[in-house]
């Protein structure tokens, strides 16, 4: 079994979740199961917007430093433990059936609701930009997403005052993953930005890449990128979106919490516990690069975390 051979991202059998930290997560996947939120949408007959909606004109306030990956690299190196622990999960996530697909936004909103992603899309629109996306695991990629800013997401969705994070959840499919398969992984894949991260320009929701739809290694039909983050933070086929007072407890915190903390800003400085931050490796190149804090978005994002000196920023 891929599980048993441990890479650097993956983390050793004997650091699985404790129980109790599973056990509260079915609960609340229990809690969140009861939840049904009103749909604001479901009476509007759309047509589909599919694949008509690409390619997206590019935002040009979006430039790269280095050449876009090919897709023949950045699509045959993927993280999606809900098809696997190895890199080549593009097979398997051709199970993942993302047509219909429904997103739920609940929690602390004036209404909650639940939208299809082509209605999304229809009411967003949607744009490309080019990003650079650094994993944990110090490899790199810049990748043209298309999508719509988070922020528009947040305006729509209409937060209330109590609410201090934003938490994304991923499907839940044991049948359709096999990955969710392994109970001491603390299913669904959970994660979270303070609302003030979602709010930030550069916190996108991607629903295409390469100018078309998203294809379902990457996270079809719907995930997010946080570049100025780890890469496990962007988290992928999402069915909910909710508005929260408490900090999420992420998956990957859930697992490991030394090594995978809330914040996961990117930051040369800082290393991994296990392997050093300072240098990435370009996906399709022989190059290490080296890596910029926040990687390379500090202008746009450094002030969120003023006054959170205390945080762990940067694990
Ligand atoms: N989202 C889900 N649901 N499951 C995952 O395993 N992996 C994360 C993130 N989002 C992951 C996920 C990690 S570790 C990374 S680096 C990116 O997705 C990888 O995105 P990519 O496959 O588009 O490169």
């Amino acid at each position: 079994m891929h599980i048993k051979r441990q890479r650097g991202w993956e983390i050793p059998e004997h650091l699985a979740t404790p129980e109790a930290a599973f056990l509260s997560r079915r609960s609340l996947l229990g809690a969140a199961a009861g939840l049904m939120a009103a749909s604001a949408f479901g009476d509007r007959a759309f047509a589909a917007a599919g694949s008509g909606a690409y390619p997206a004109a590019q935002n040009a306030a979006y430039t790269l430093d280095r050449p876009v990956t090919p897709e023949r690299y950045s699509g045959d190196y993927n993280n999606f433990y809900e098809f696997g622990t190895s890199k080549t999960v593009l097979p398997a996530a051709n199970a993942l059936k993302t047509d219909p697909w429904t997103i739920k936004i609940d929690g602390l909103v004036e209404k909650p609701f639940e939208i299809g992603v082509e209605d999304l899309v229809r009411t967003m629109g949607l744009e490309e930009r080019l990003y650079r996306h650094r994993c944990v695991e110090a490899w790199s990629m810049a990748v043209p997403w298309t999508g719509f800013p988070l922020s528009k997401l947040v305006a729509l969705a209409k937060p209330t005052s109590g609410a201090k994070y934003v938490q994304f959840q991923t499907f839940l499919d044991k049948a359709m993953a096999p990955g969710q398969r392994q109970f001491f992984y603390p299913w669904p894949y959970i994660e979270g930005l303070t609302l003030a991260e979602a709010g930030n320009d550069l916190a996108f929701l991607v629903t295409g890449v390469y100018g078309k739809p998203l294809p379902n290694q990457f996270g079809a039909p719907i995930r997010l990128a946080v570049p100025w983050k780890y890469g496990f933070k962007s988290a992928k086929s999402l069915v909910k979106v909710s508005f929260v007072a408490e900090r999420p407890k992420t998956f990957w915190e859930g697992l490991q919490a030394a090594e995978y903390g809330f914040w996961a800003n990117v930051n040369p400085a800082v290393s991994h516990p296990r392997w050093s931050q300072a240098s990435e490796r370009v996906l399709g190149t022989d190059q290490r690069v080296p890596t910029l804090i926040y990687n390379g978005y500090g202008e746009q994002v450094a002030g969120l975390y003023k006054g959170l000196e205390k945080e762990r920023l940067f694990v």
